[in-house]
């Protein structure tokens, strides 16, 4: 259960709660994906995912900024209204953003702003637990997220190969789950790390390049979907969009240039 009755708290719009994401452990494995428009979402809200994640790799691969880093706030809070219009039969995740969230009090400020915009619950990037206790003390729920920080990594590389990042992302992990976190990211984590991590906690944890020992998996559905060039390696897109619009896009110019005396005929 979640917070002290007192707060904003978290309104639930469908889908299923955190406490039922959580009771998924040991019994199935839960499926996410990301989404940040309207289109994607409502096709989306009718493939029976657990949870829909606006996260902030919105920057790279819907707004082709460099990095997560280049999100606000305010961007999130756009994109996540913009989902949750699309969406009534899932959970909806809001990423918070780099920088919105360096202290308890700014974590409750941002967690506030992204559930008023839409979202169910929110997720945080590294054992920061004080914020992920203030949040959950206001009565909003909190996914966790170790191993690979987009927001603060220098270098985008599978972790845990040493002995002391592996027990630093084990340690982690029970922190958050500790802390009342429903359900925890493991990103790029050597696959022995992270069934070490998830057999450690109670919560559920959703890999992404973190082998299939995880007790979910999570893919940013822009990659799945084939709609940018060179999707990361650990992905094998079930269609290729990018060609299927290019397609459709030639396909009308040539017929709005078809000469006009041979448009009539036909
Ligand atoms: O922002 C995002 O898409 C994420 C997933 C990779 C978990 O954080």
């Amino acid at each position: 259960m979640y917070g002290n009755g007192e707060s904003t708290g978290a309104r639930l719009h469908g889908g299923l709660t955190p406490d039922e994401i959580r009771a998924t452990k040991g019994r199935r494995r839960l499926a996410m994906l990301t989404a940040y428009d309207y289109p994607t979402a409502l096709a989306l809200d009718g493939a029976g995912l657990d949870m829909i994640l606006v996260g902030d790799s919105l920057g790279e691969v819907e707004l082709g900024y460099p990095t997560t880093r280049d999100v606000t706030r305010a961007m999130m809070e756009h994109h996540i209204r913009a989902v949750r219009h699309g969406v009534s039969h899932t959970h909806v995740v809001g990423d918070m953003t780099a920088d919105t969230y360096r202290t308890p009090a700014e974590a409750v400020e941002t967690a506030r702003a992204l559930i008023a915009a839409g979202a169910d619950s929110v997720k945080l990037e590294g054992a920061l637990i004080p914020q992920v206790m203030a949040i959950i003390a206001d009565g909003i729920p909190v996914m966790g997220h170790v191993g690979l920080l987009p927001q603060t990594a220098v270098e985008r590389k599978r972790l845990g190969k040493t002995d002391e990042e592996a027990d630093r992302i084990v340690a982690d992990t029970i922190a958050l789950d500790e802390a009342g976190c429903y359900a925890i990211v493991i990103e790029a984590v050597d696959p022995v790390v992270a069934q070490r991590a998830t057999d450690a906690v109670d919560a559920p944890t959703i890999g992404i390049a973190a082998g299939i020992g995880t007790d979910g998996q999570v893919l940013v559905s822009t990659d799945l979907l084939g709609q940018l060039p060179n999707p990361p390696r650990f992905v094998q897109p079930k269609a290729n969009l990018a060609q299927l619009v290019a397609d459709v896009g030639r396909e009308w110019v040539a017929e709005v240039r078809t000469p006009v005396a041979e448009a009539v005929a036909s």
